[in-house]
């Protein structure tokens, strides 16, 4: 591999490119000032000295910002990509050059790659994993119990050379881990209940500081500006569908709204659908709304959310993009099967020709839009989100003895202080309850 280097074993596009991921790194990093300030106290405290971290995530401009606050904490960081057309081959190379960070991700990776620098971040021994979809404790959890089959090719051949000793020494080295992402929780839960959690798992996306910013104004402006990068539509009067009123969904559909679309949302969810309904959306199954469309987005980390019968009713000219975590929203397969002929047609932009000549246009192959054709969230609410990865690295650190094999939420009080450091950073003041006020509201016969 290791298409390198000077001393720091990577795998990246190319490392003359630093230069200019180096500023890119530095301008996001303008607008984190929470993470700027717990990168300040890492470096005096060193908290995470003696951590070893595999990171398997979407390697950014804020990622990167990220990645050099665990190194300041004293943090030994790996950092490898949790999707193959999320990396910003500049910001890699930059991490690699400037800061003797192992970065293993390149832009548009194949599928072996993809897996082959997931295997490097499981080699580097991590002591905390943290993932944006679970990839890298699924692949130990797959090692742990004795599913070489289910591995990916290059980790299962990893996997056969290493002895006994030491695939138990990777595996009790291991003392928690963190997850950035709804699907990433929604497995590491799954794995909970099933009672194969190998260690405790903060979930990072749960903290009110990440979900309720990073994934509704996060994702919500991003997917619209992957859309409109890659295909330079005029949303204004355009028909948008939008698979999923959770908090990603209700993002995407009120920034395309506030653009002068006209937004329809579909639910299996009857709350959610209902909110949607009352803030103004039309909601209806996607059977009906397939009909209606002229593009279509789905947000809701569910499998083969828009398939065969759906292209089918679809209009001449659809353009269907997904911005959930996996690329298993819209059955692509189904799609090709259908169609007779195949071609890129502008970055990004993938033309499908069906039988009779109507014409399909598919975005970041099925990929996040946001983060393929865009850039991801924008720095200042990365900050919240990874504010909370540092913090929680670092009670991790400092707790994993204490906690059990579950999934945690993220300690209150670190979400509400970054909260407050947030609205500090902003300049935003807001009143304290006075004594009296406070009395009150824990009272049930005061002031009656
Ligand atoms: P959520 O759980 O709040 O919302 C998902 C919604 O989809 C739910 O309301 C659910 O009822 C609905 N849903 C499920 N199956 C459906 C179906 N077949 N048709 C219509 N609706 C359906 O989850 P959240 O936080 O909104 O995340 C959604 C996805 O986006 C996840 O995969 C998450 O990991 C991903 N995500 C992507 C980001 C990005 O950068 N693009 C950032 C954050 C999350």
């Amino acid at each position: 591999m290791a298409r390198k280097t000077v001393e720091t074993p990577c795998d990246v596009r190319d490392l003359d490119l630093a230069r200019a991921g180096k500023s890119r790194i530095e301008w996001a990093g303008r607008t984190m000032p929470v993470l700027r300030k717990i990168a300040a106290r890492f470096r005096k405290e060193k908290p995470l000295a003696g951590t070893r971290i595999a990171a398997c995530l979407h390697v950014t401009t804020e990622t990167a910002n990220l990645a050099l606050t665990l190194q300041a904490g004293g943090a030994d960081v790996v950092l490898t990509a949790s999707n193959p057309l999320s990396t910003q081959d500049e910001v890699a190379a930059s991490l690699v050059s400037h800061h003797g960070i192992s970065v293993y991700a390149i832009k548009g990776e194949d599928h072996h790659t993809y897996y082959e620098h997931l295997r490097a971040g499981m080699a580097h021994g991590p002591s905390i994993t943290m993932d944006d979809g679970a990839d890298l404790v699924s692949a130990f959890q797959f090692l742990a119990t004795n599913r070489i089959k289910d591995l990916a090719a290059p980790i299962r051949e990893w996997v056969k050379t290493l002895s006994d000793a030491e695939r138990g020494k990777l595996l009790s080295g291991i003392i928690g881990g963190t997850e950035e992402t709804t699907t990433g929780v929604i497995r590491l839960k799954a794995m909970e209940r099933d009672g194969v959690l190998r260690f405790p798992i903060i979930a990072v996306n749960d903290a009110d500081t990440k979900h309720l910013f990073d994934n509704r104004y996060g994702t919500g402006q991003s997917t619209i500006d992957g859309v409109l990068r890659a295909t330079n539509l005029l949303l204004a009067g355009c028909q948008v569908v939008v698979c999923g009123y959770g908090w990603c969904g209700r993002g995407v559909a009120g920034k395309a709204k506030g653009m002068g679309a006209n937004v329809i949302v579909t639910e299996v969810d009857p709350l959610r659908a209902l909110e949607a309904r009352m803030d103004g959306f039309a909601v209806m199954p996607i059977r009906d709304a397939a009909k209606a469309g002229d593009l279509f987005i789905t947000v809701t980390g569910d499998i083969h959310v828009i398939g065969r019968e759906e292209f089918r009713a679809m209009k001449d000219g659809a353009i269907v993009c997904n911005s959930g975590h996996f690329n298993v929203e819209l059955d692509l397969n189904a799609l090709e099967k259908m169609s007779v002929k195949r071609r890129a047609i502008r970055p990004f932009v993938e033309e499908f020709t069906l039988k009779g000549g109507k014409k399909i246009f598919v975005l970041g192959e099925g990929r996040l839009v946001n983060l393929a054709s865009a850039e991801g969230h924008p720095a200042s609410v990365m900050d919240m989100s990874f504010a909370n990865q540092a913090l929680s690295a670092e009670f991790m650190k400092n707790n994993a003895k204490k906690l059990e094999k579950k999934v945690y939420r993220v300690p209150l009080d670190i979400d509400r202080e970054i909260a407050r450091l947030k609205l500090e950073s902003m300049g935003v003041k807001i009143d304290k309850l006075t004594r009296e006020q406070e009395k009150y509201l824990r009272s049930w016969d005061m002031g009656t």
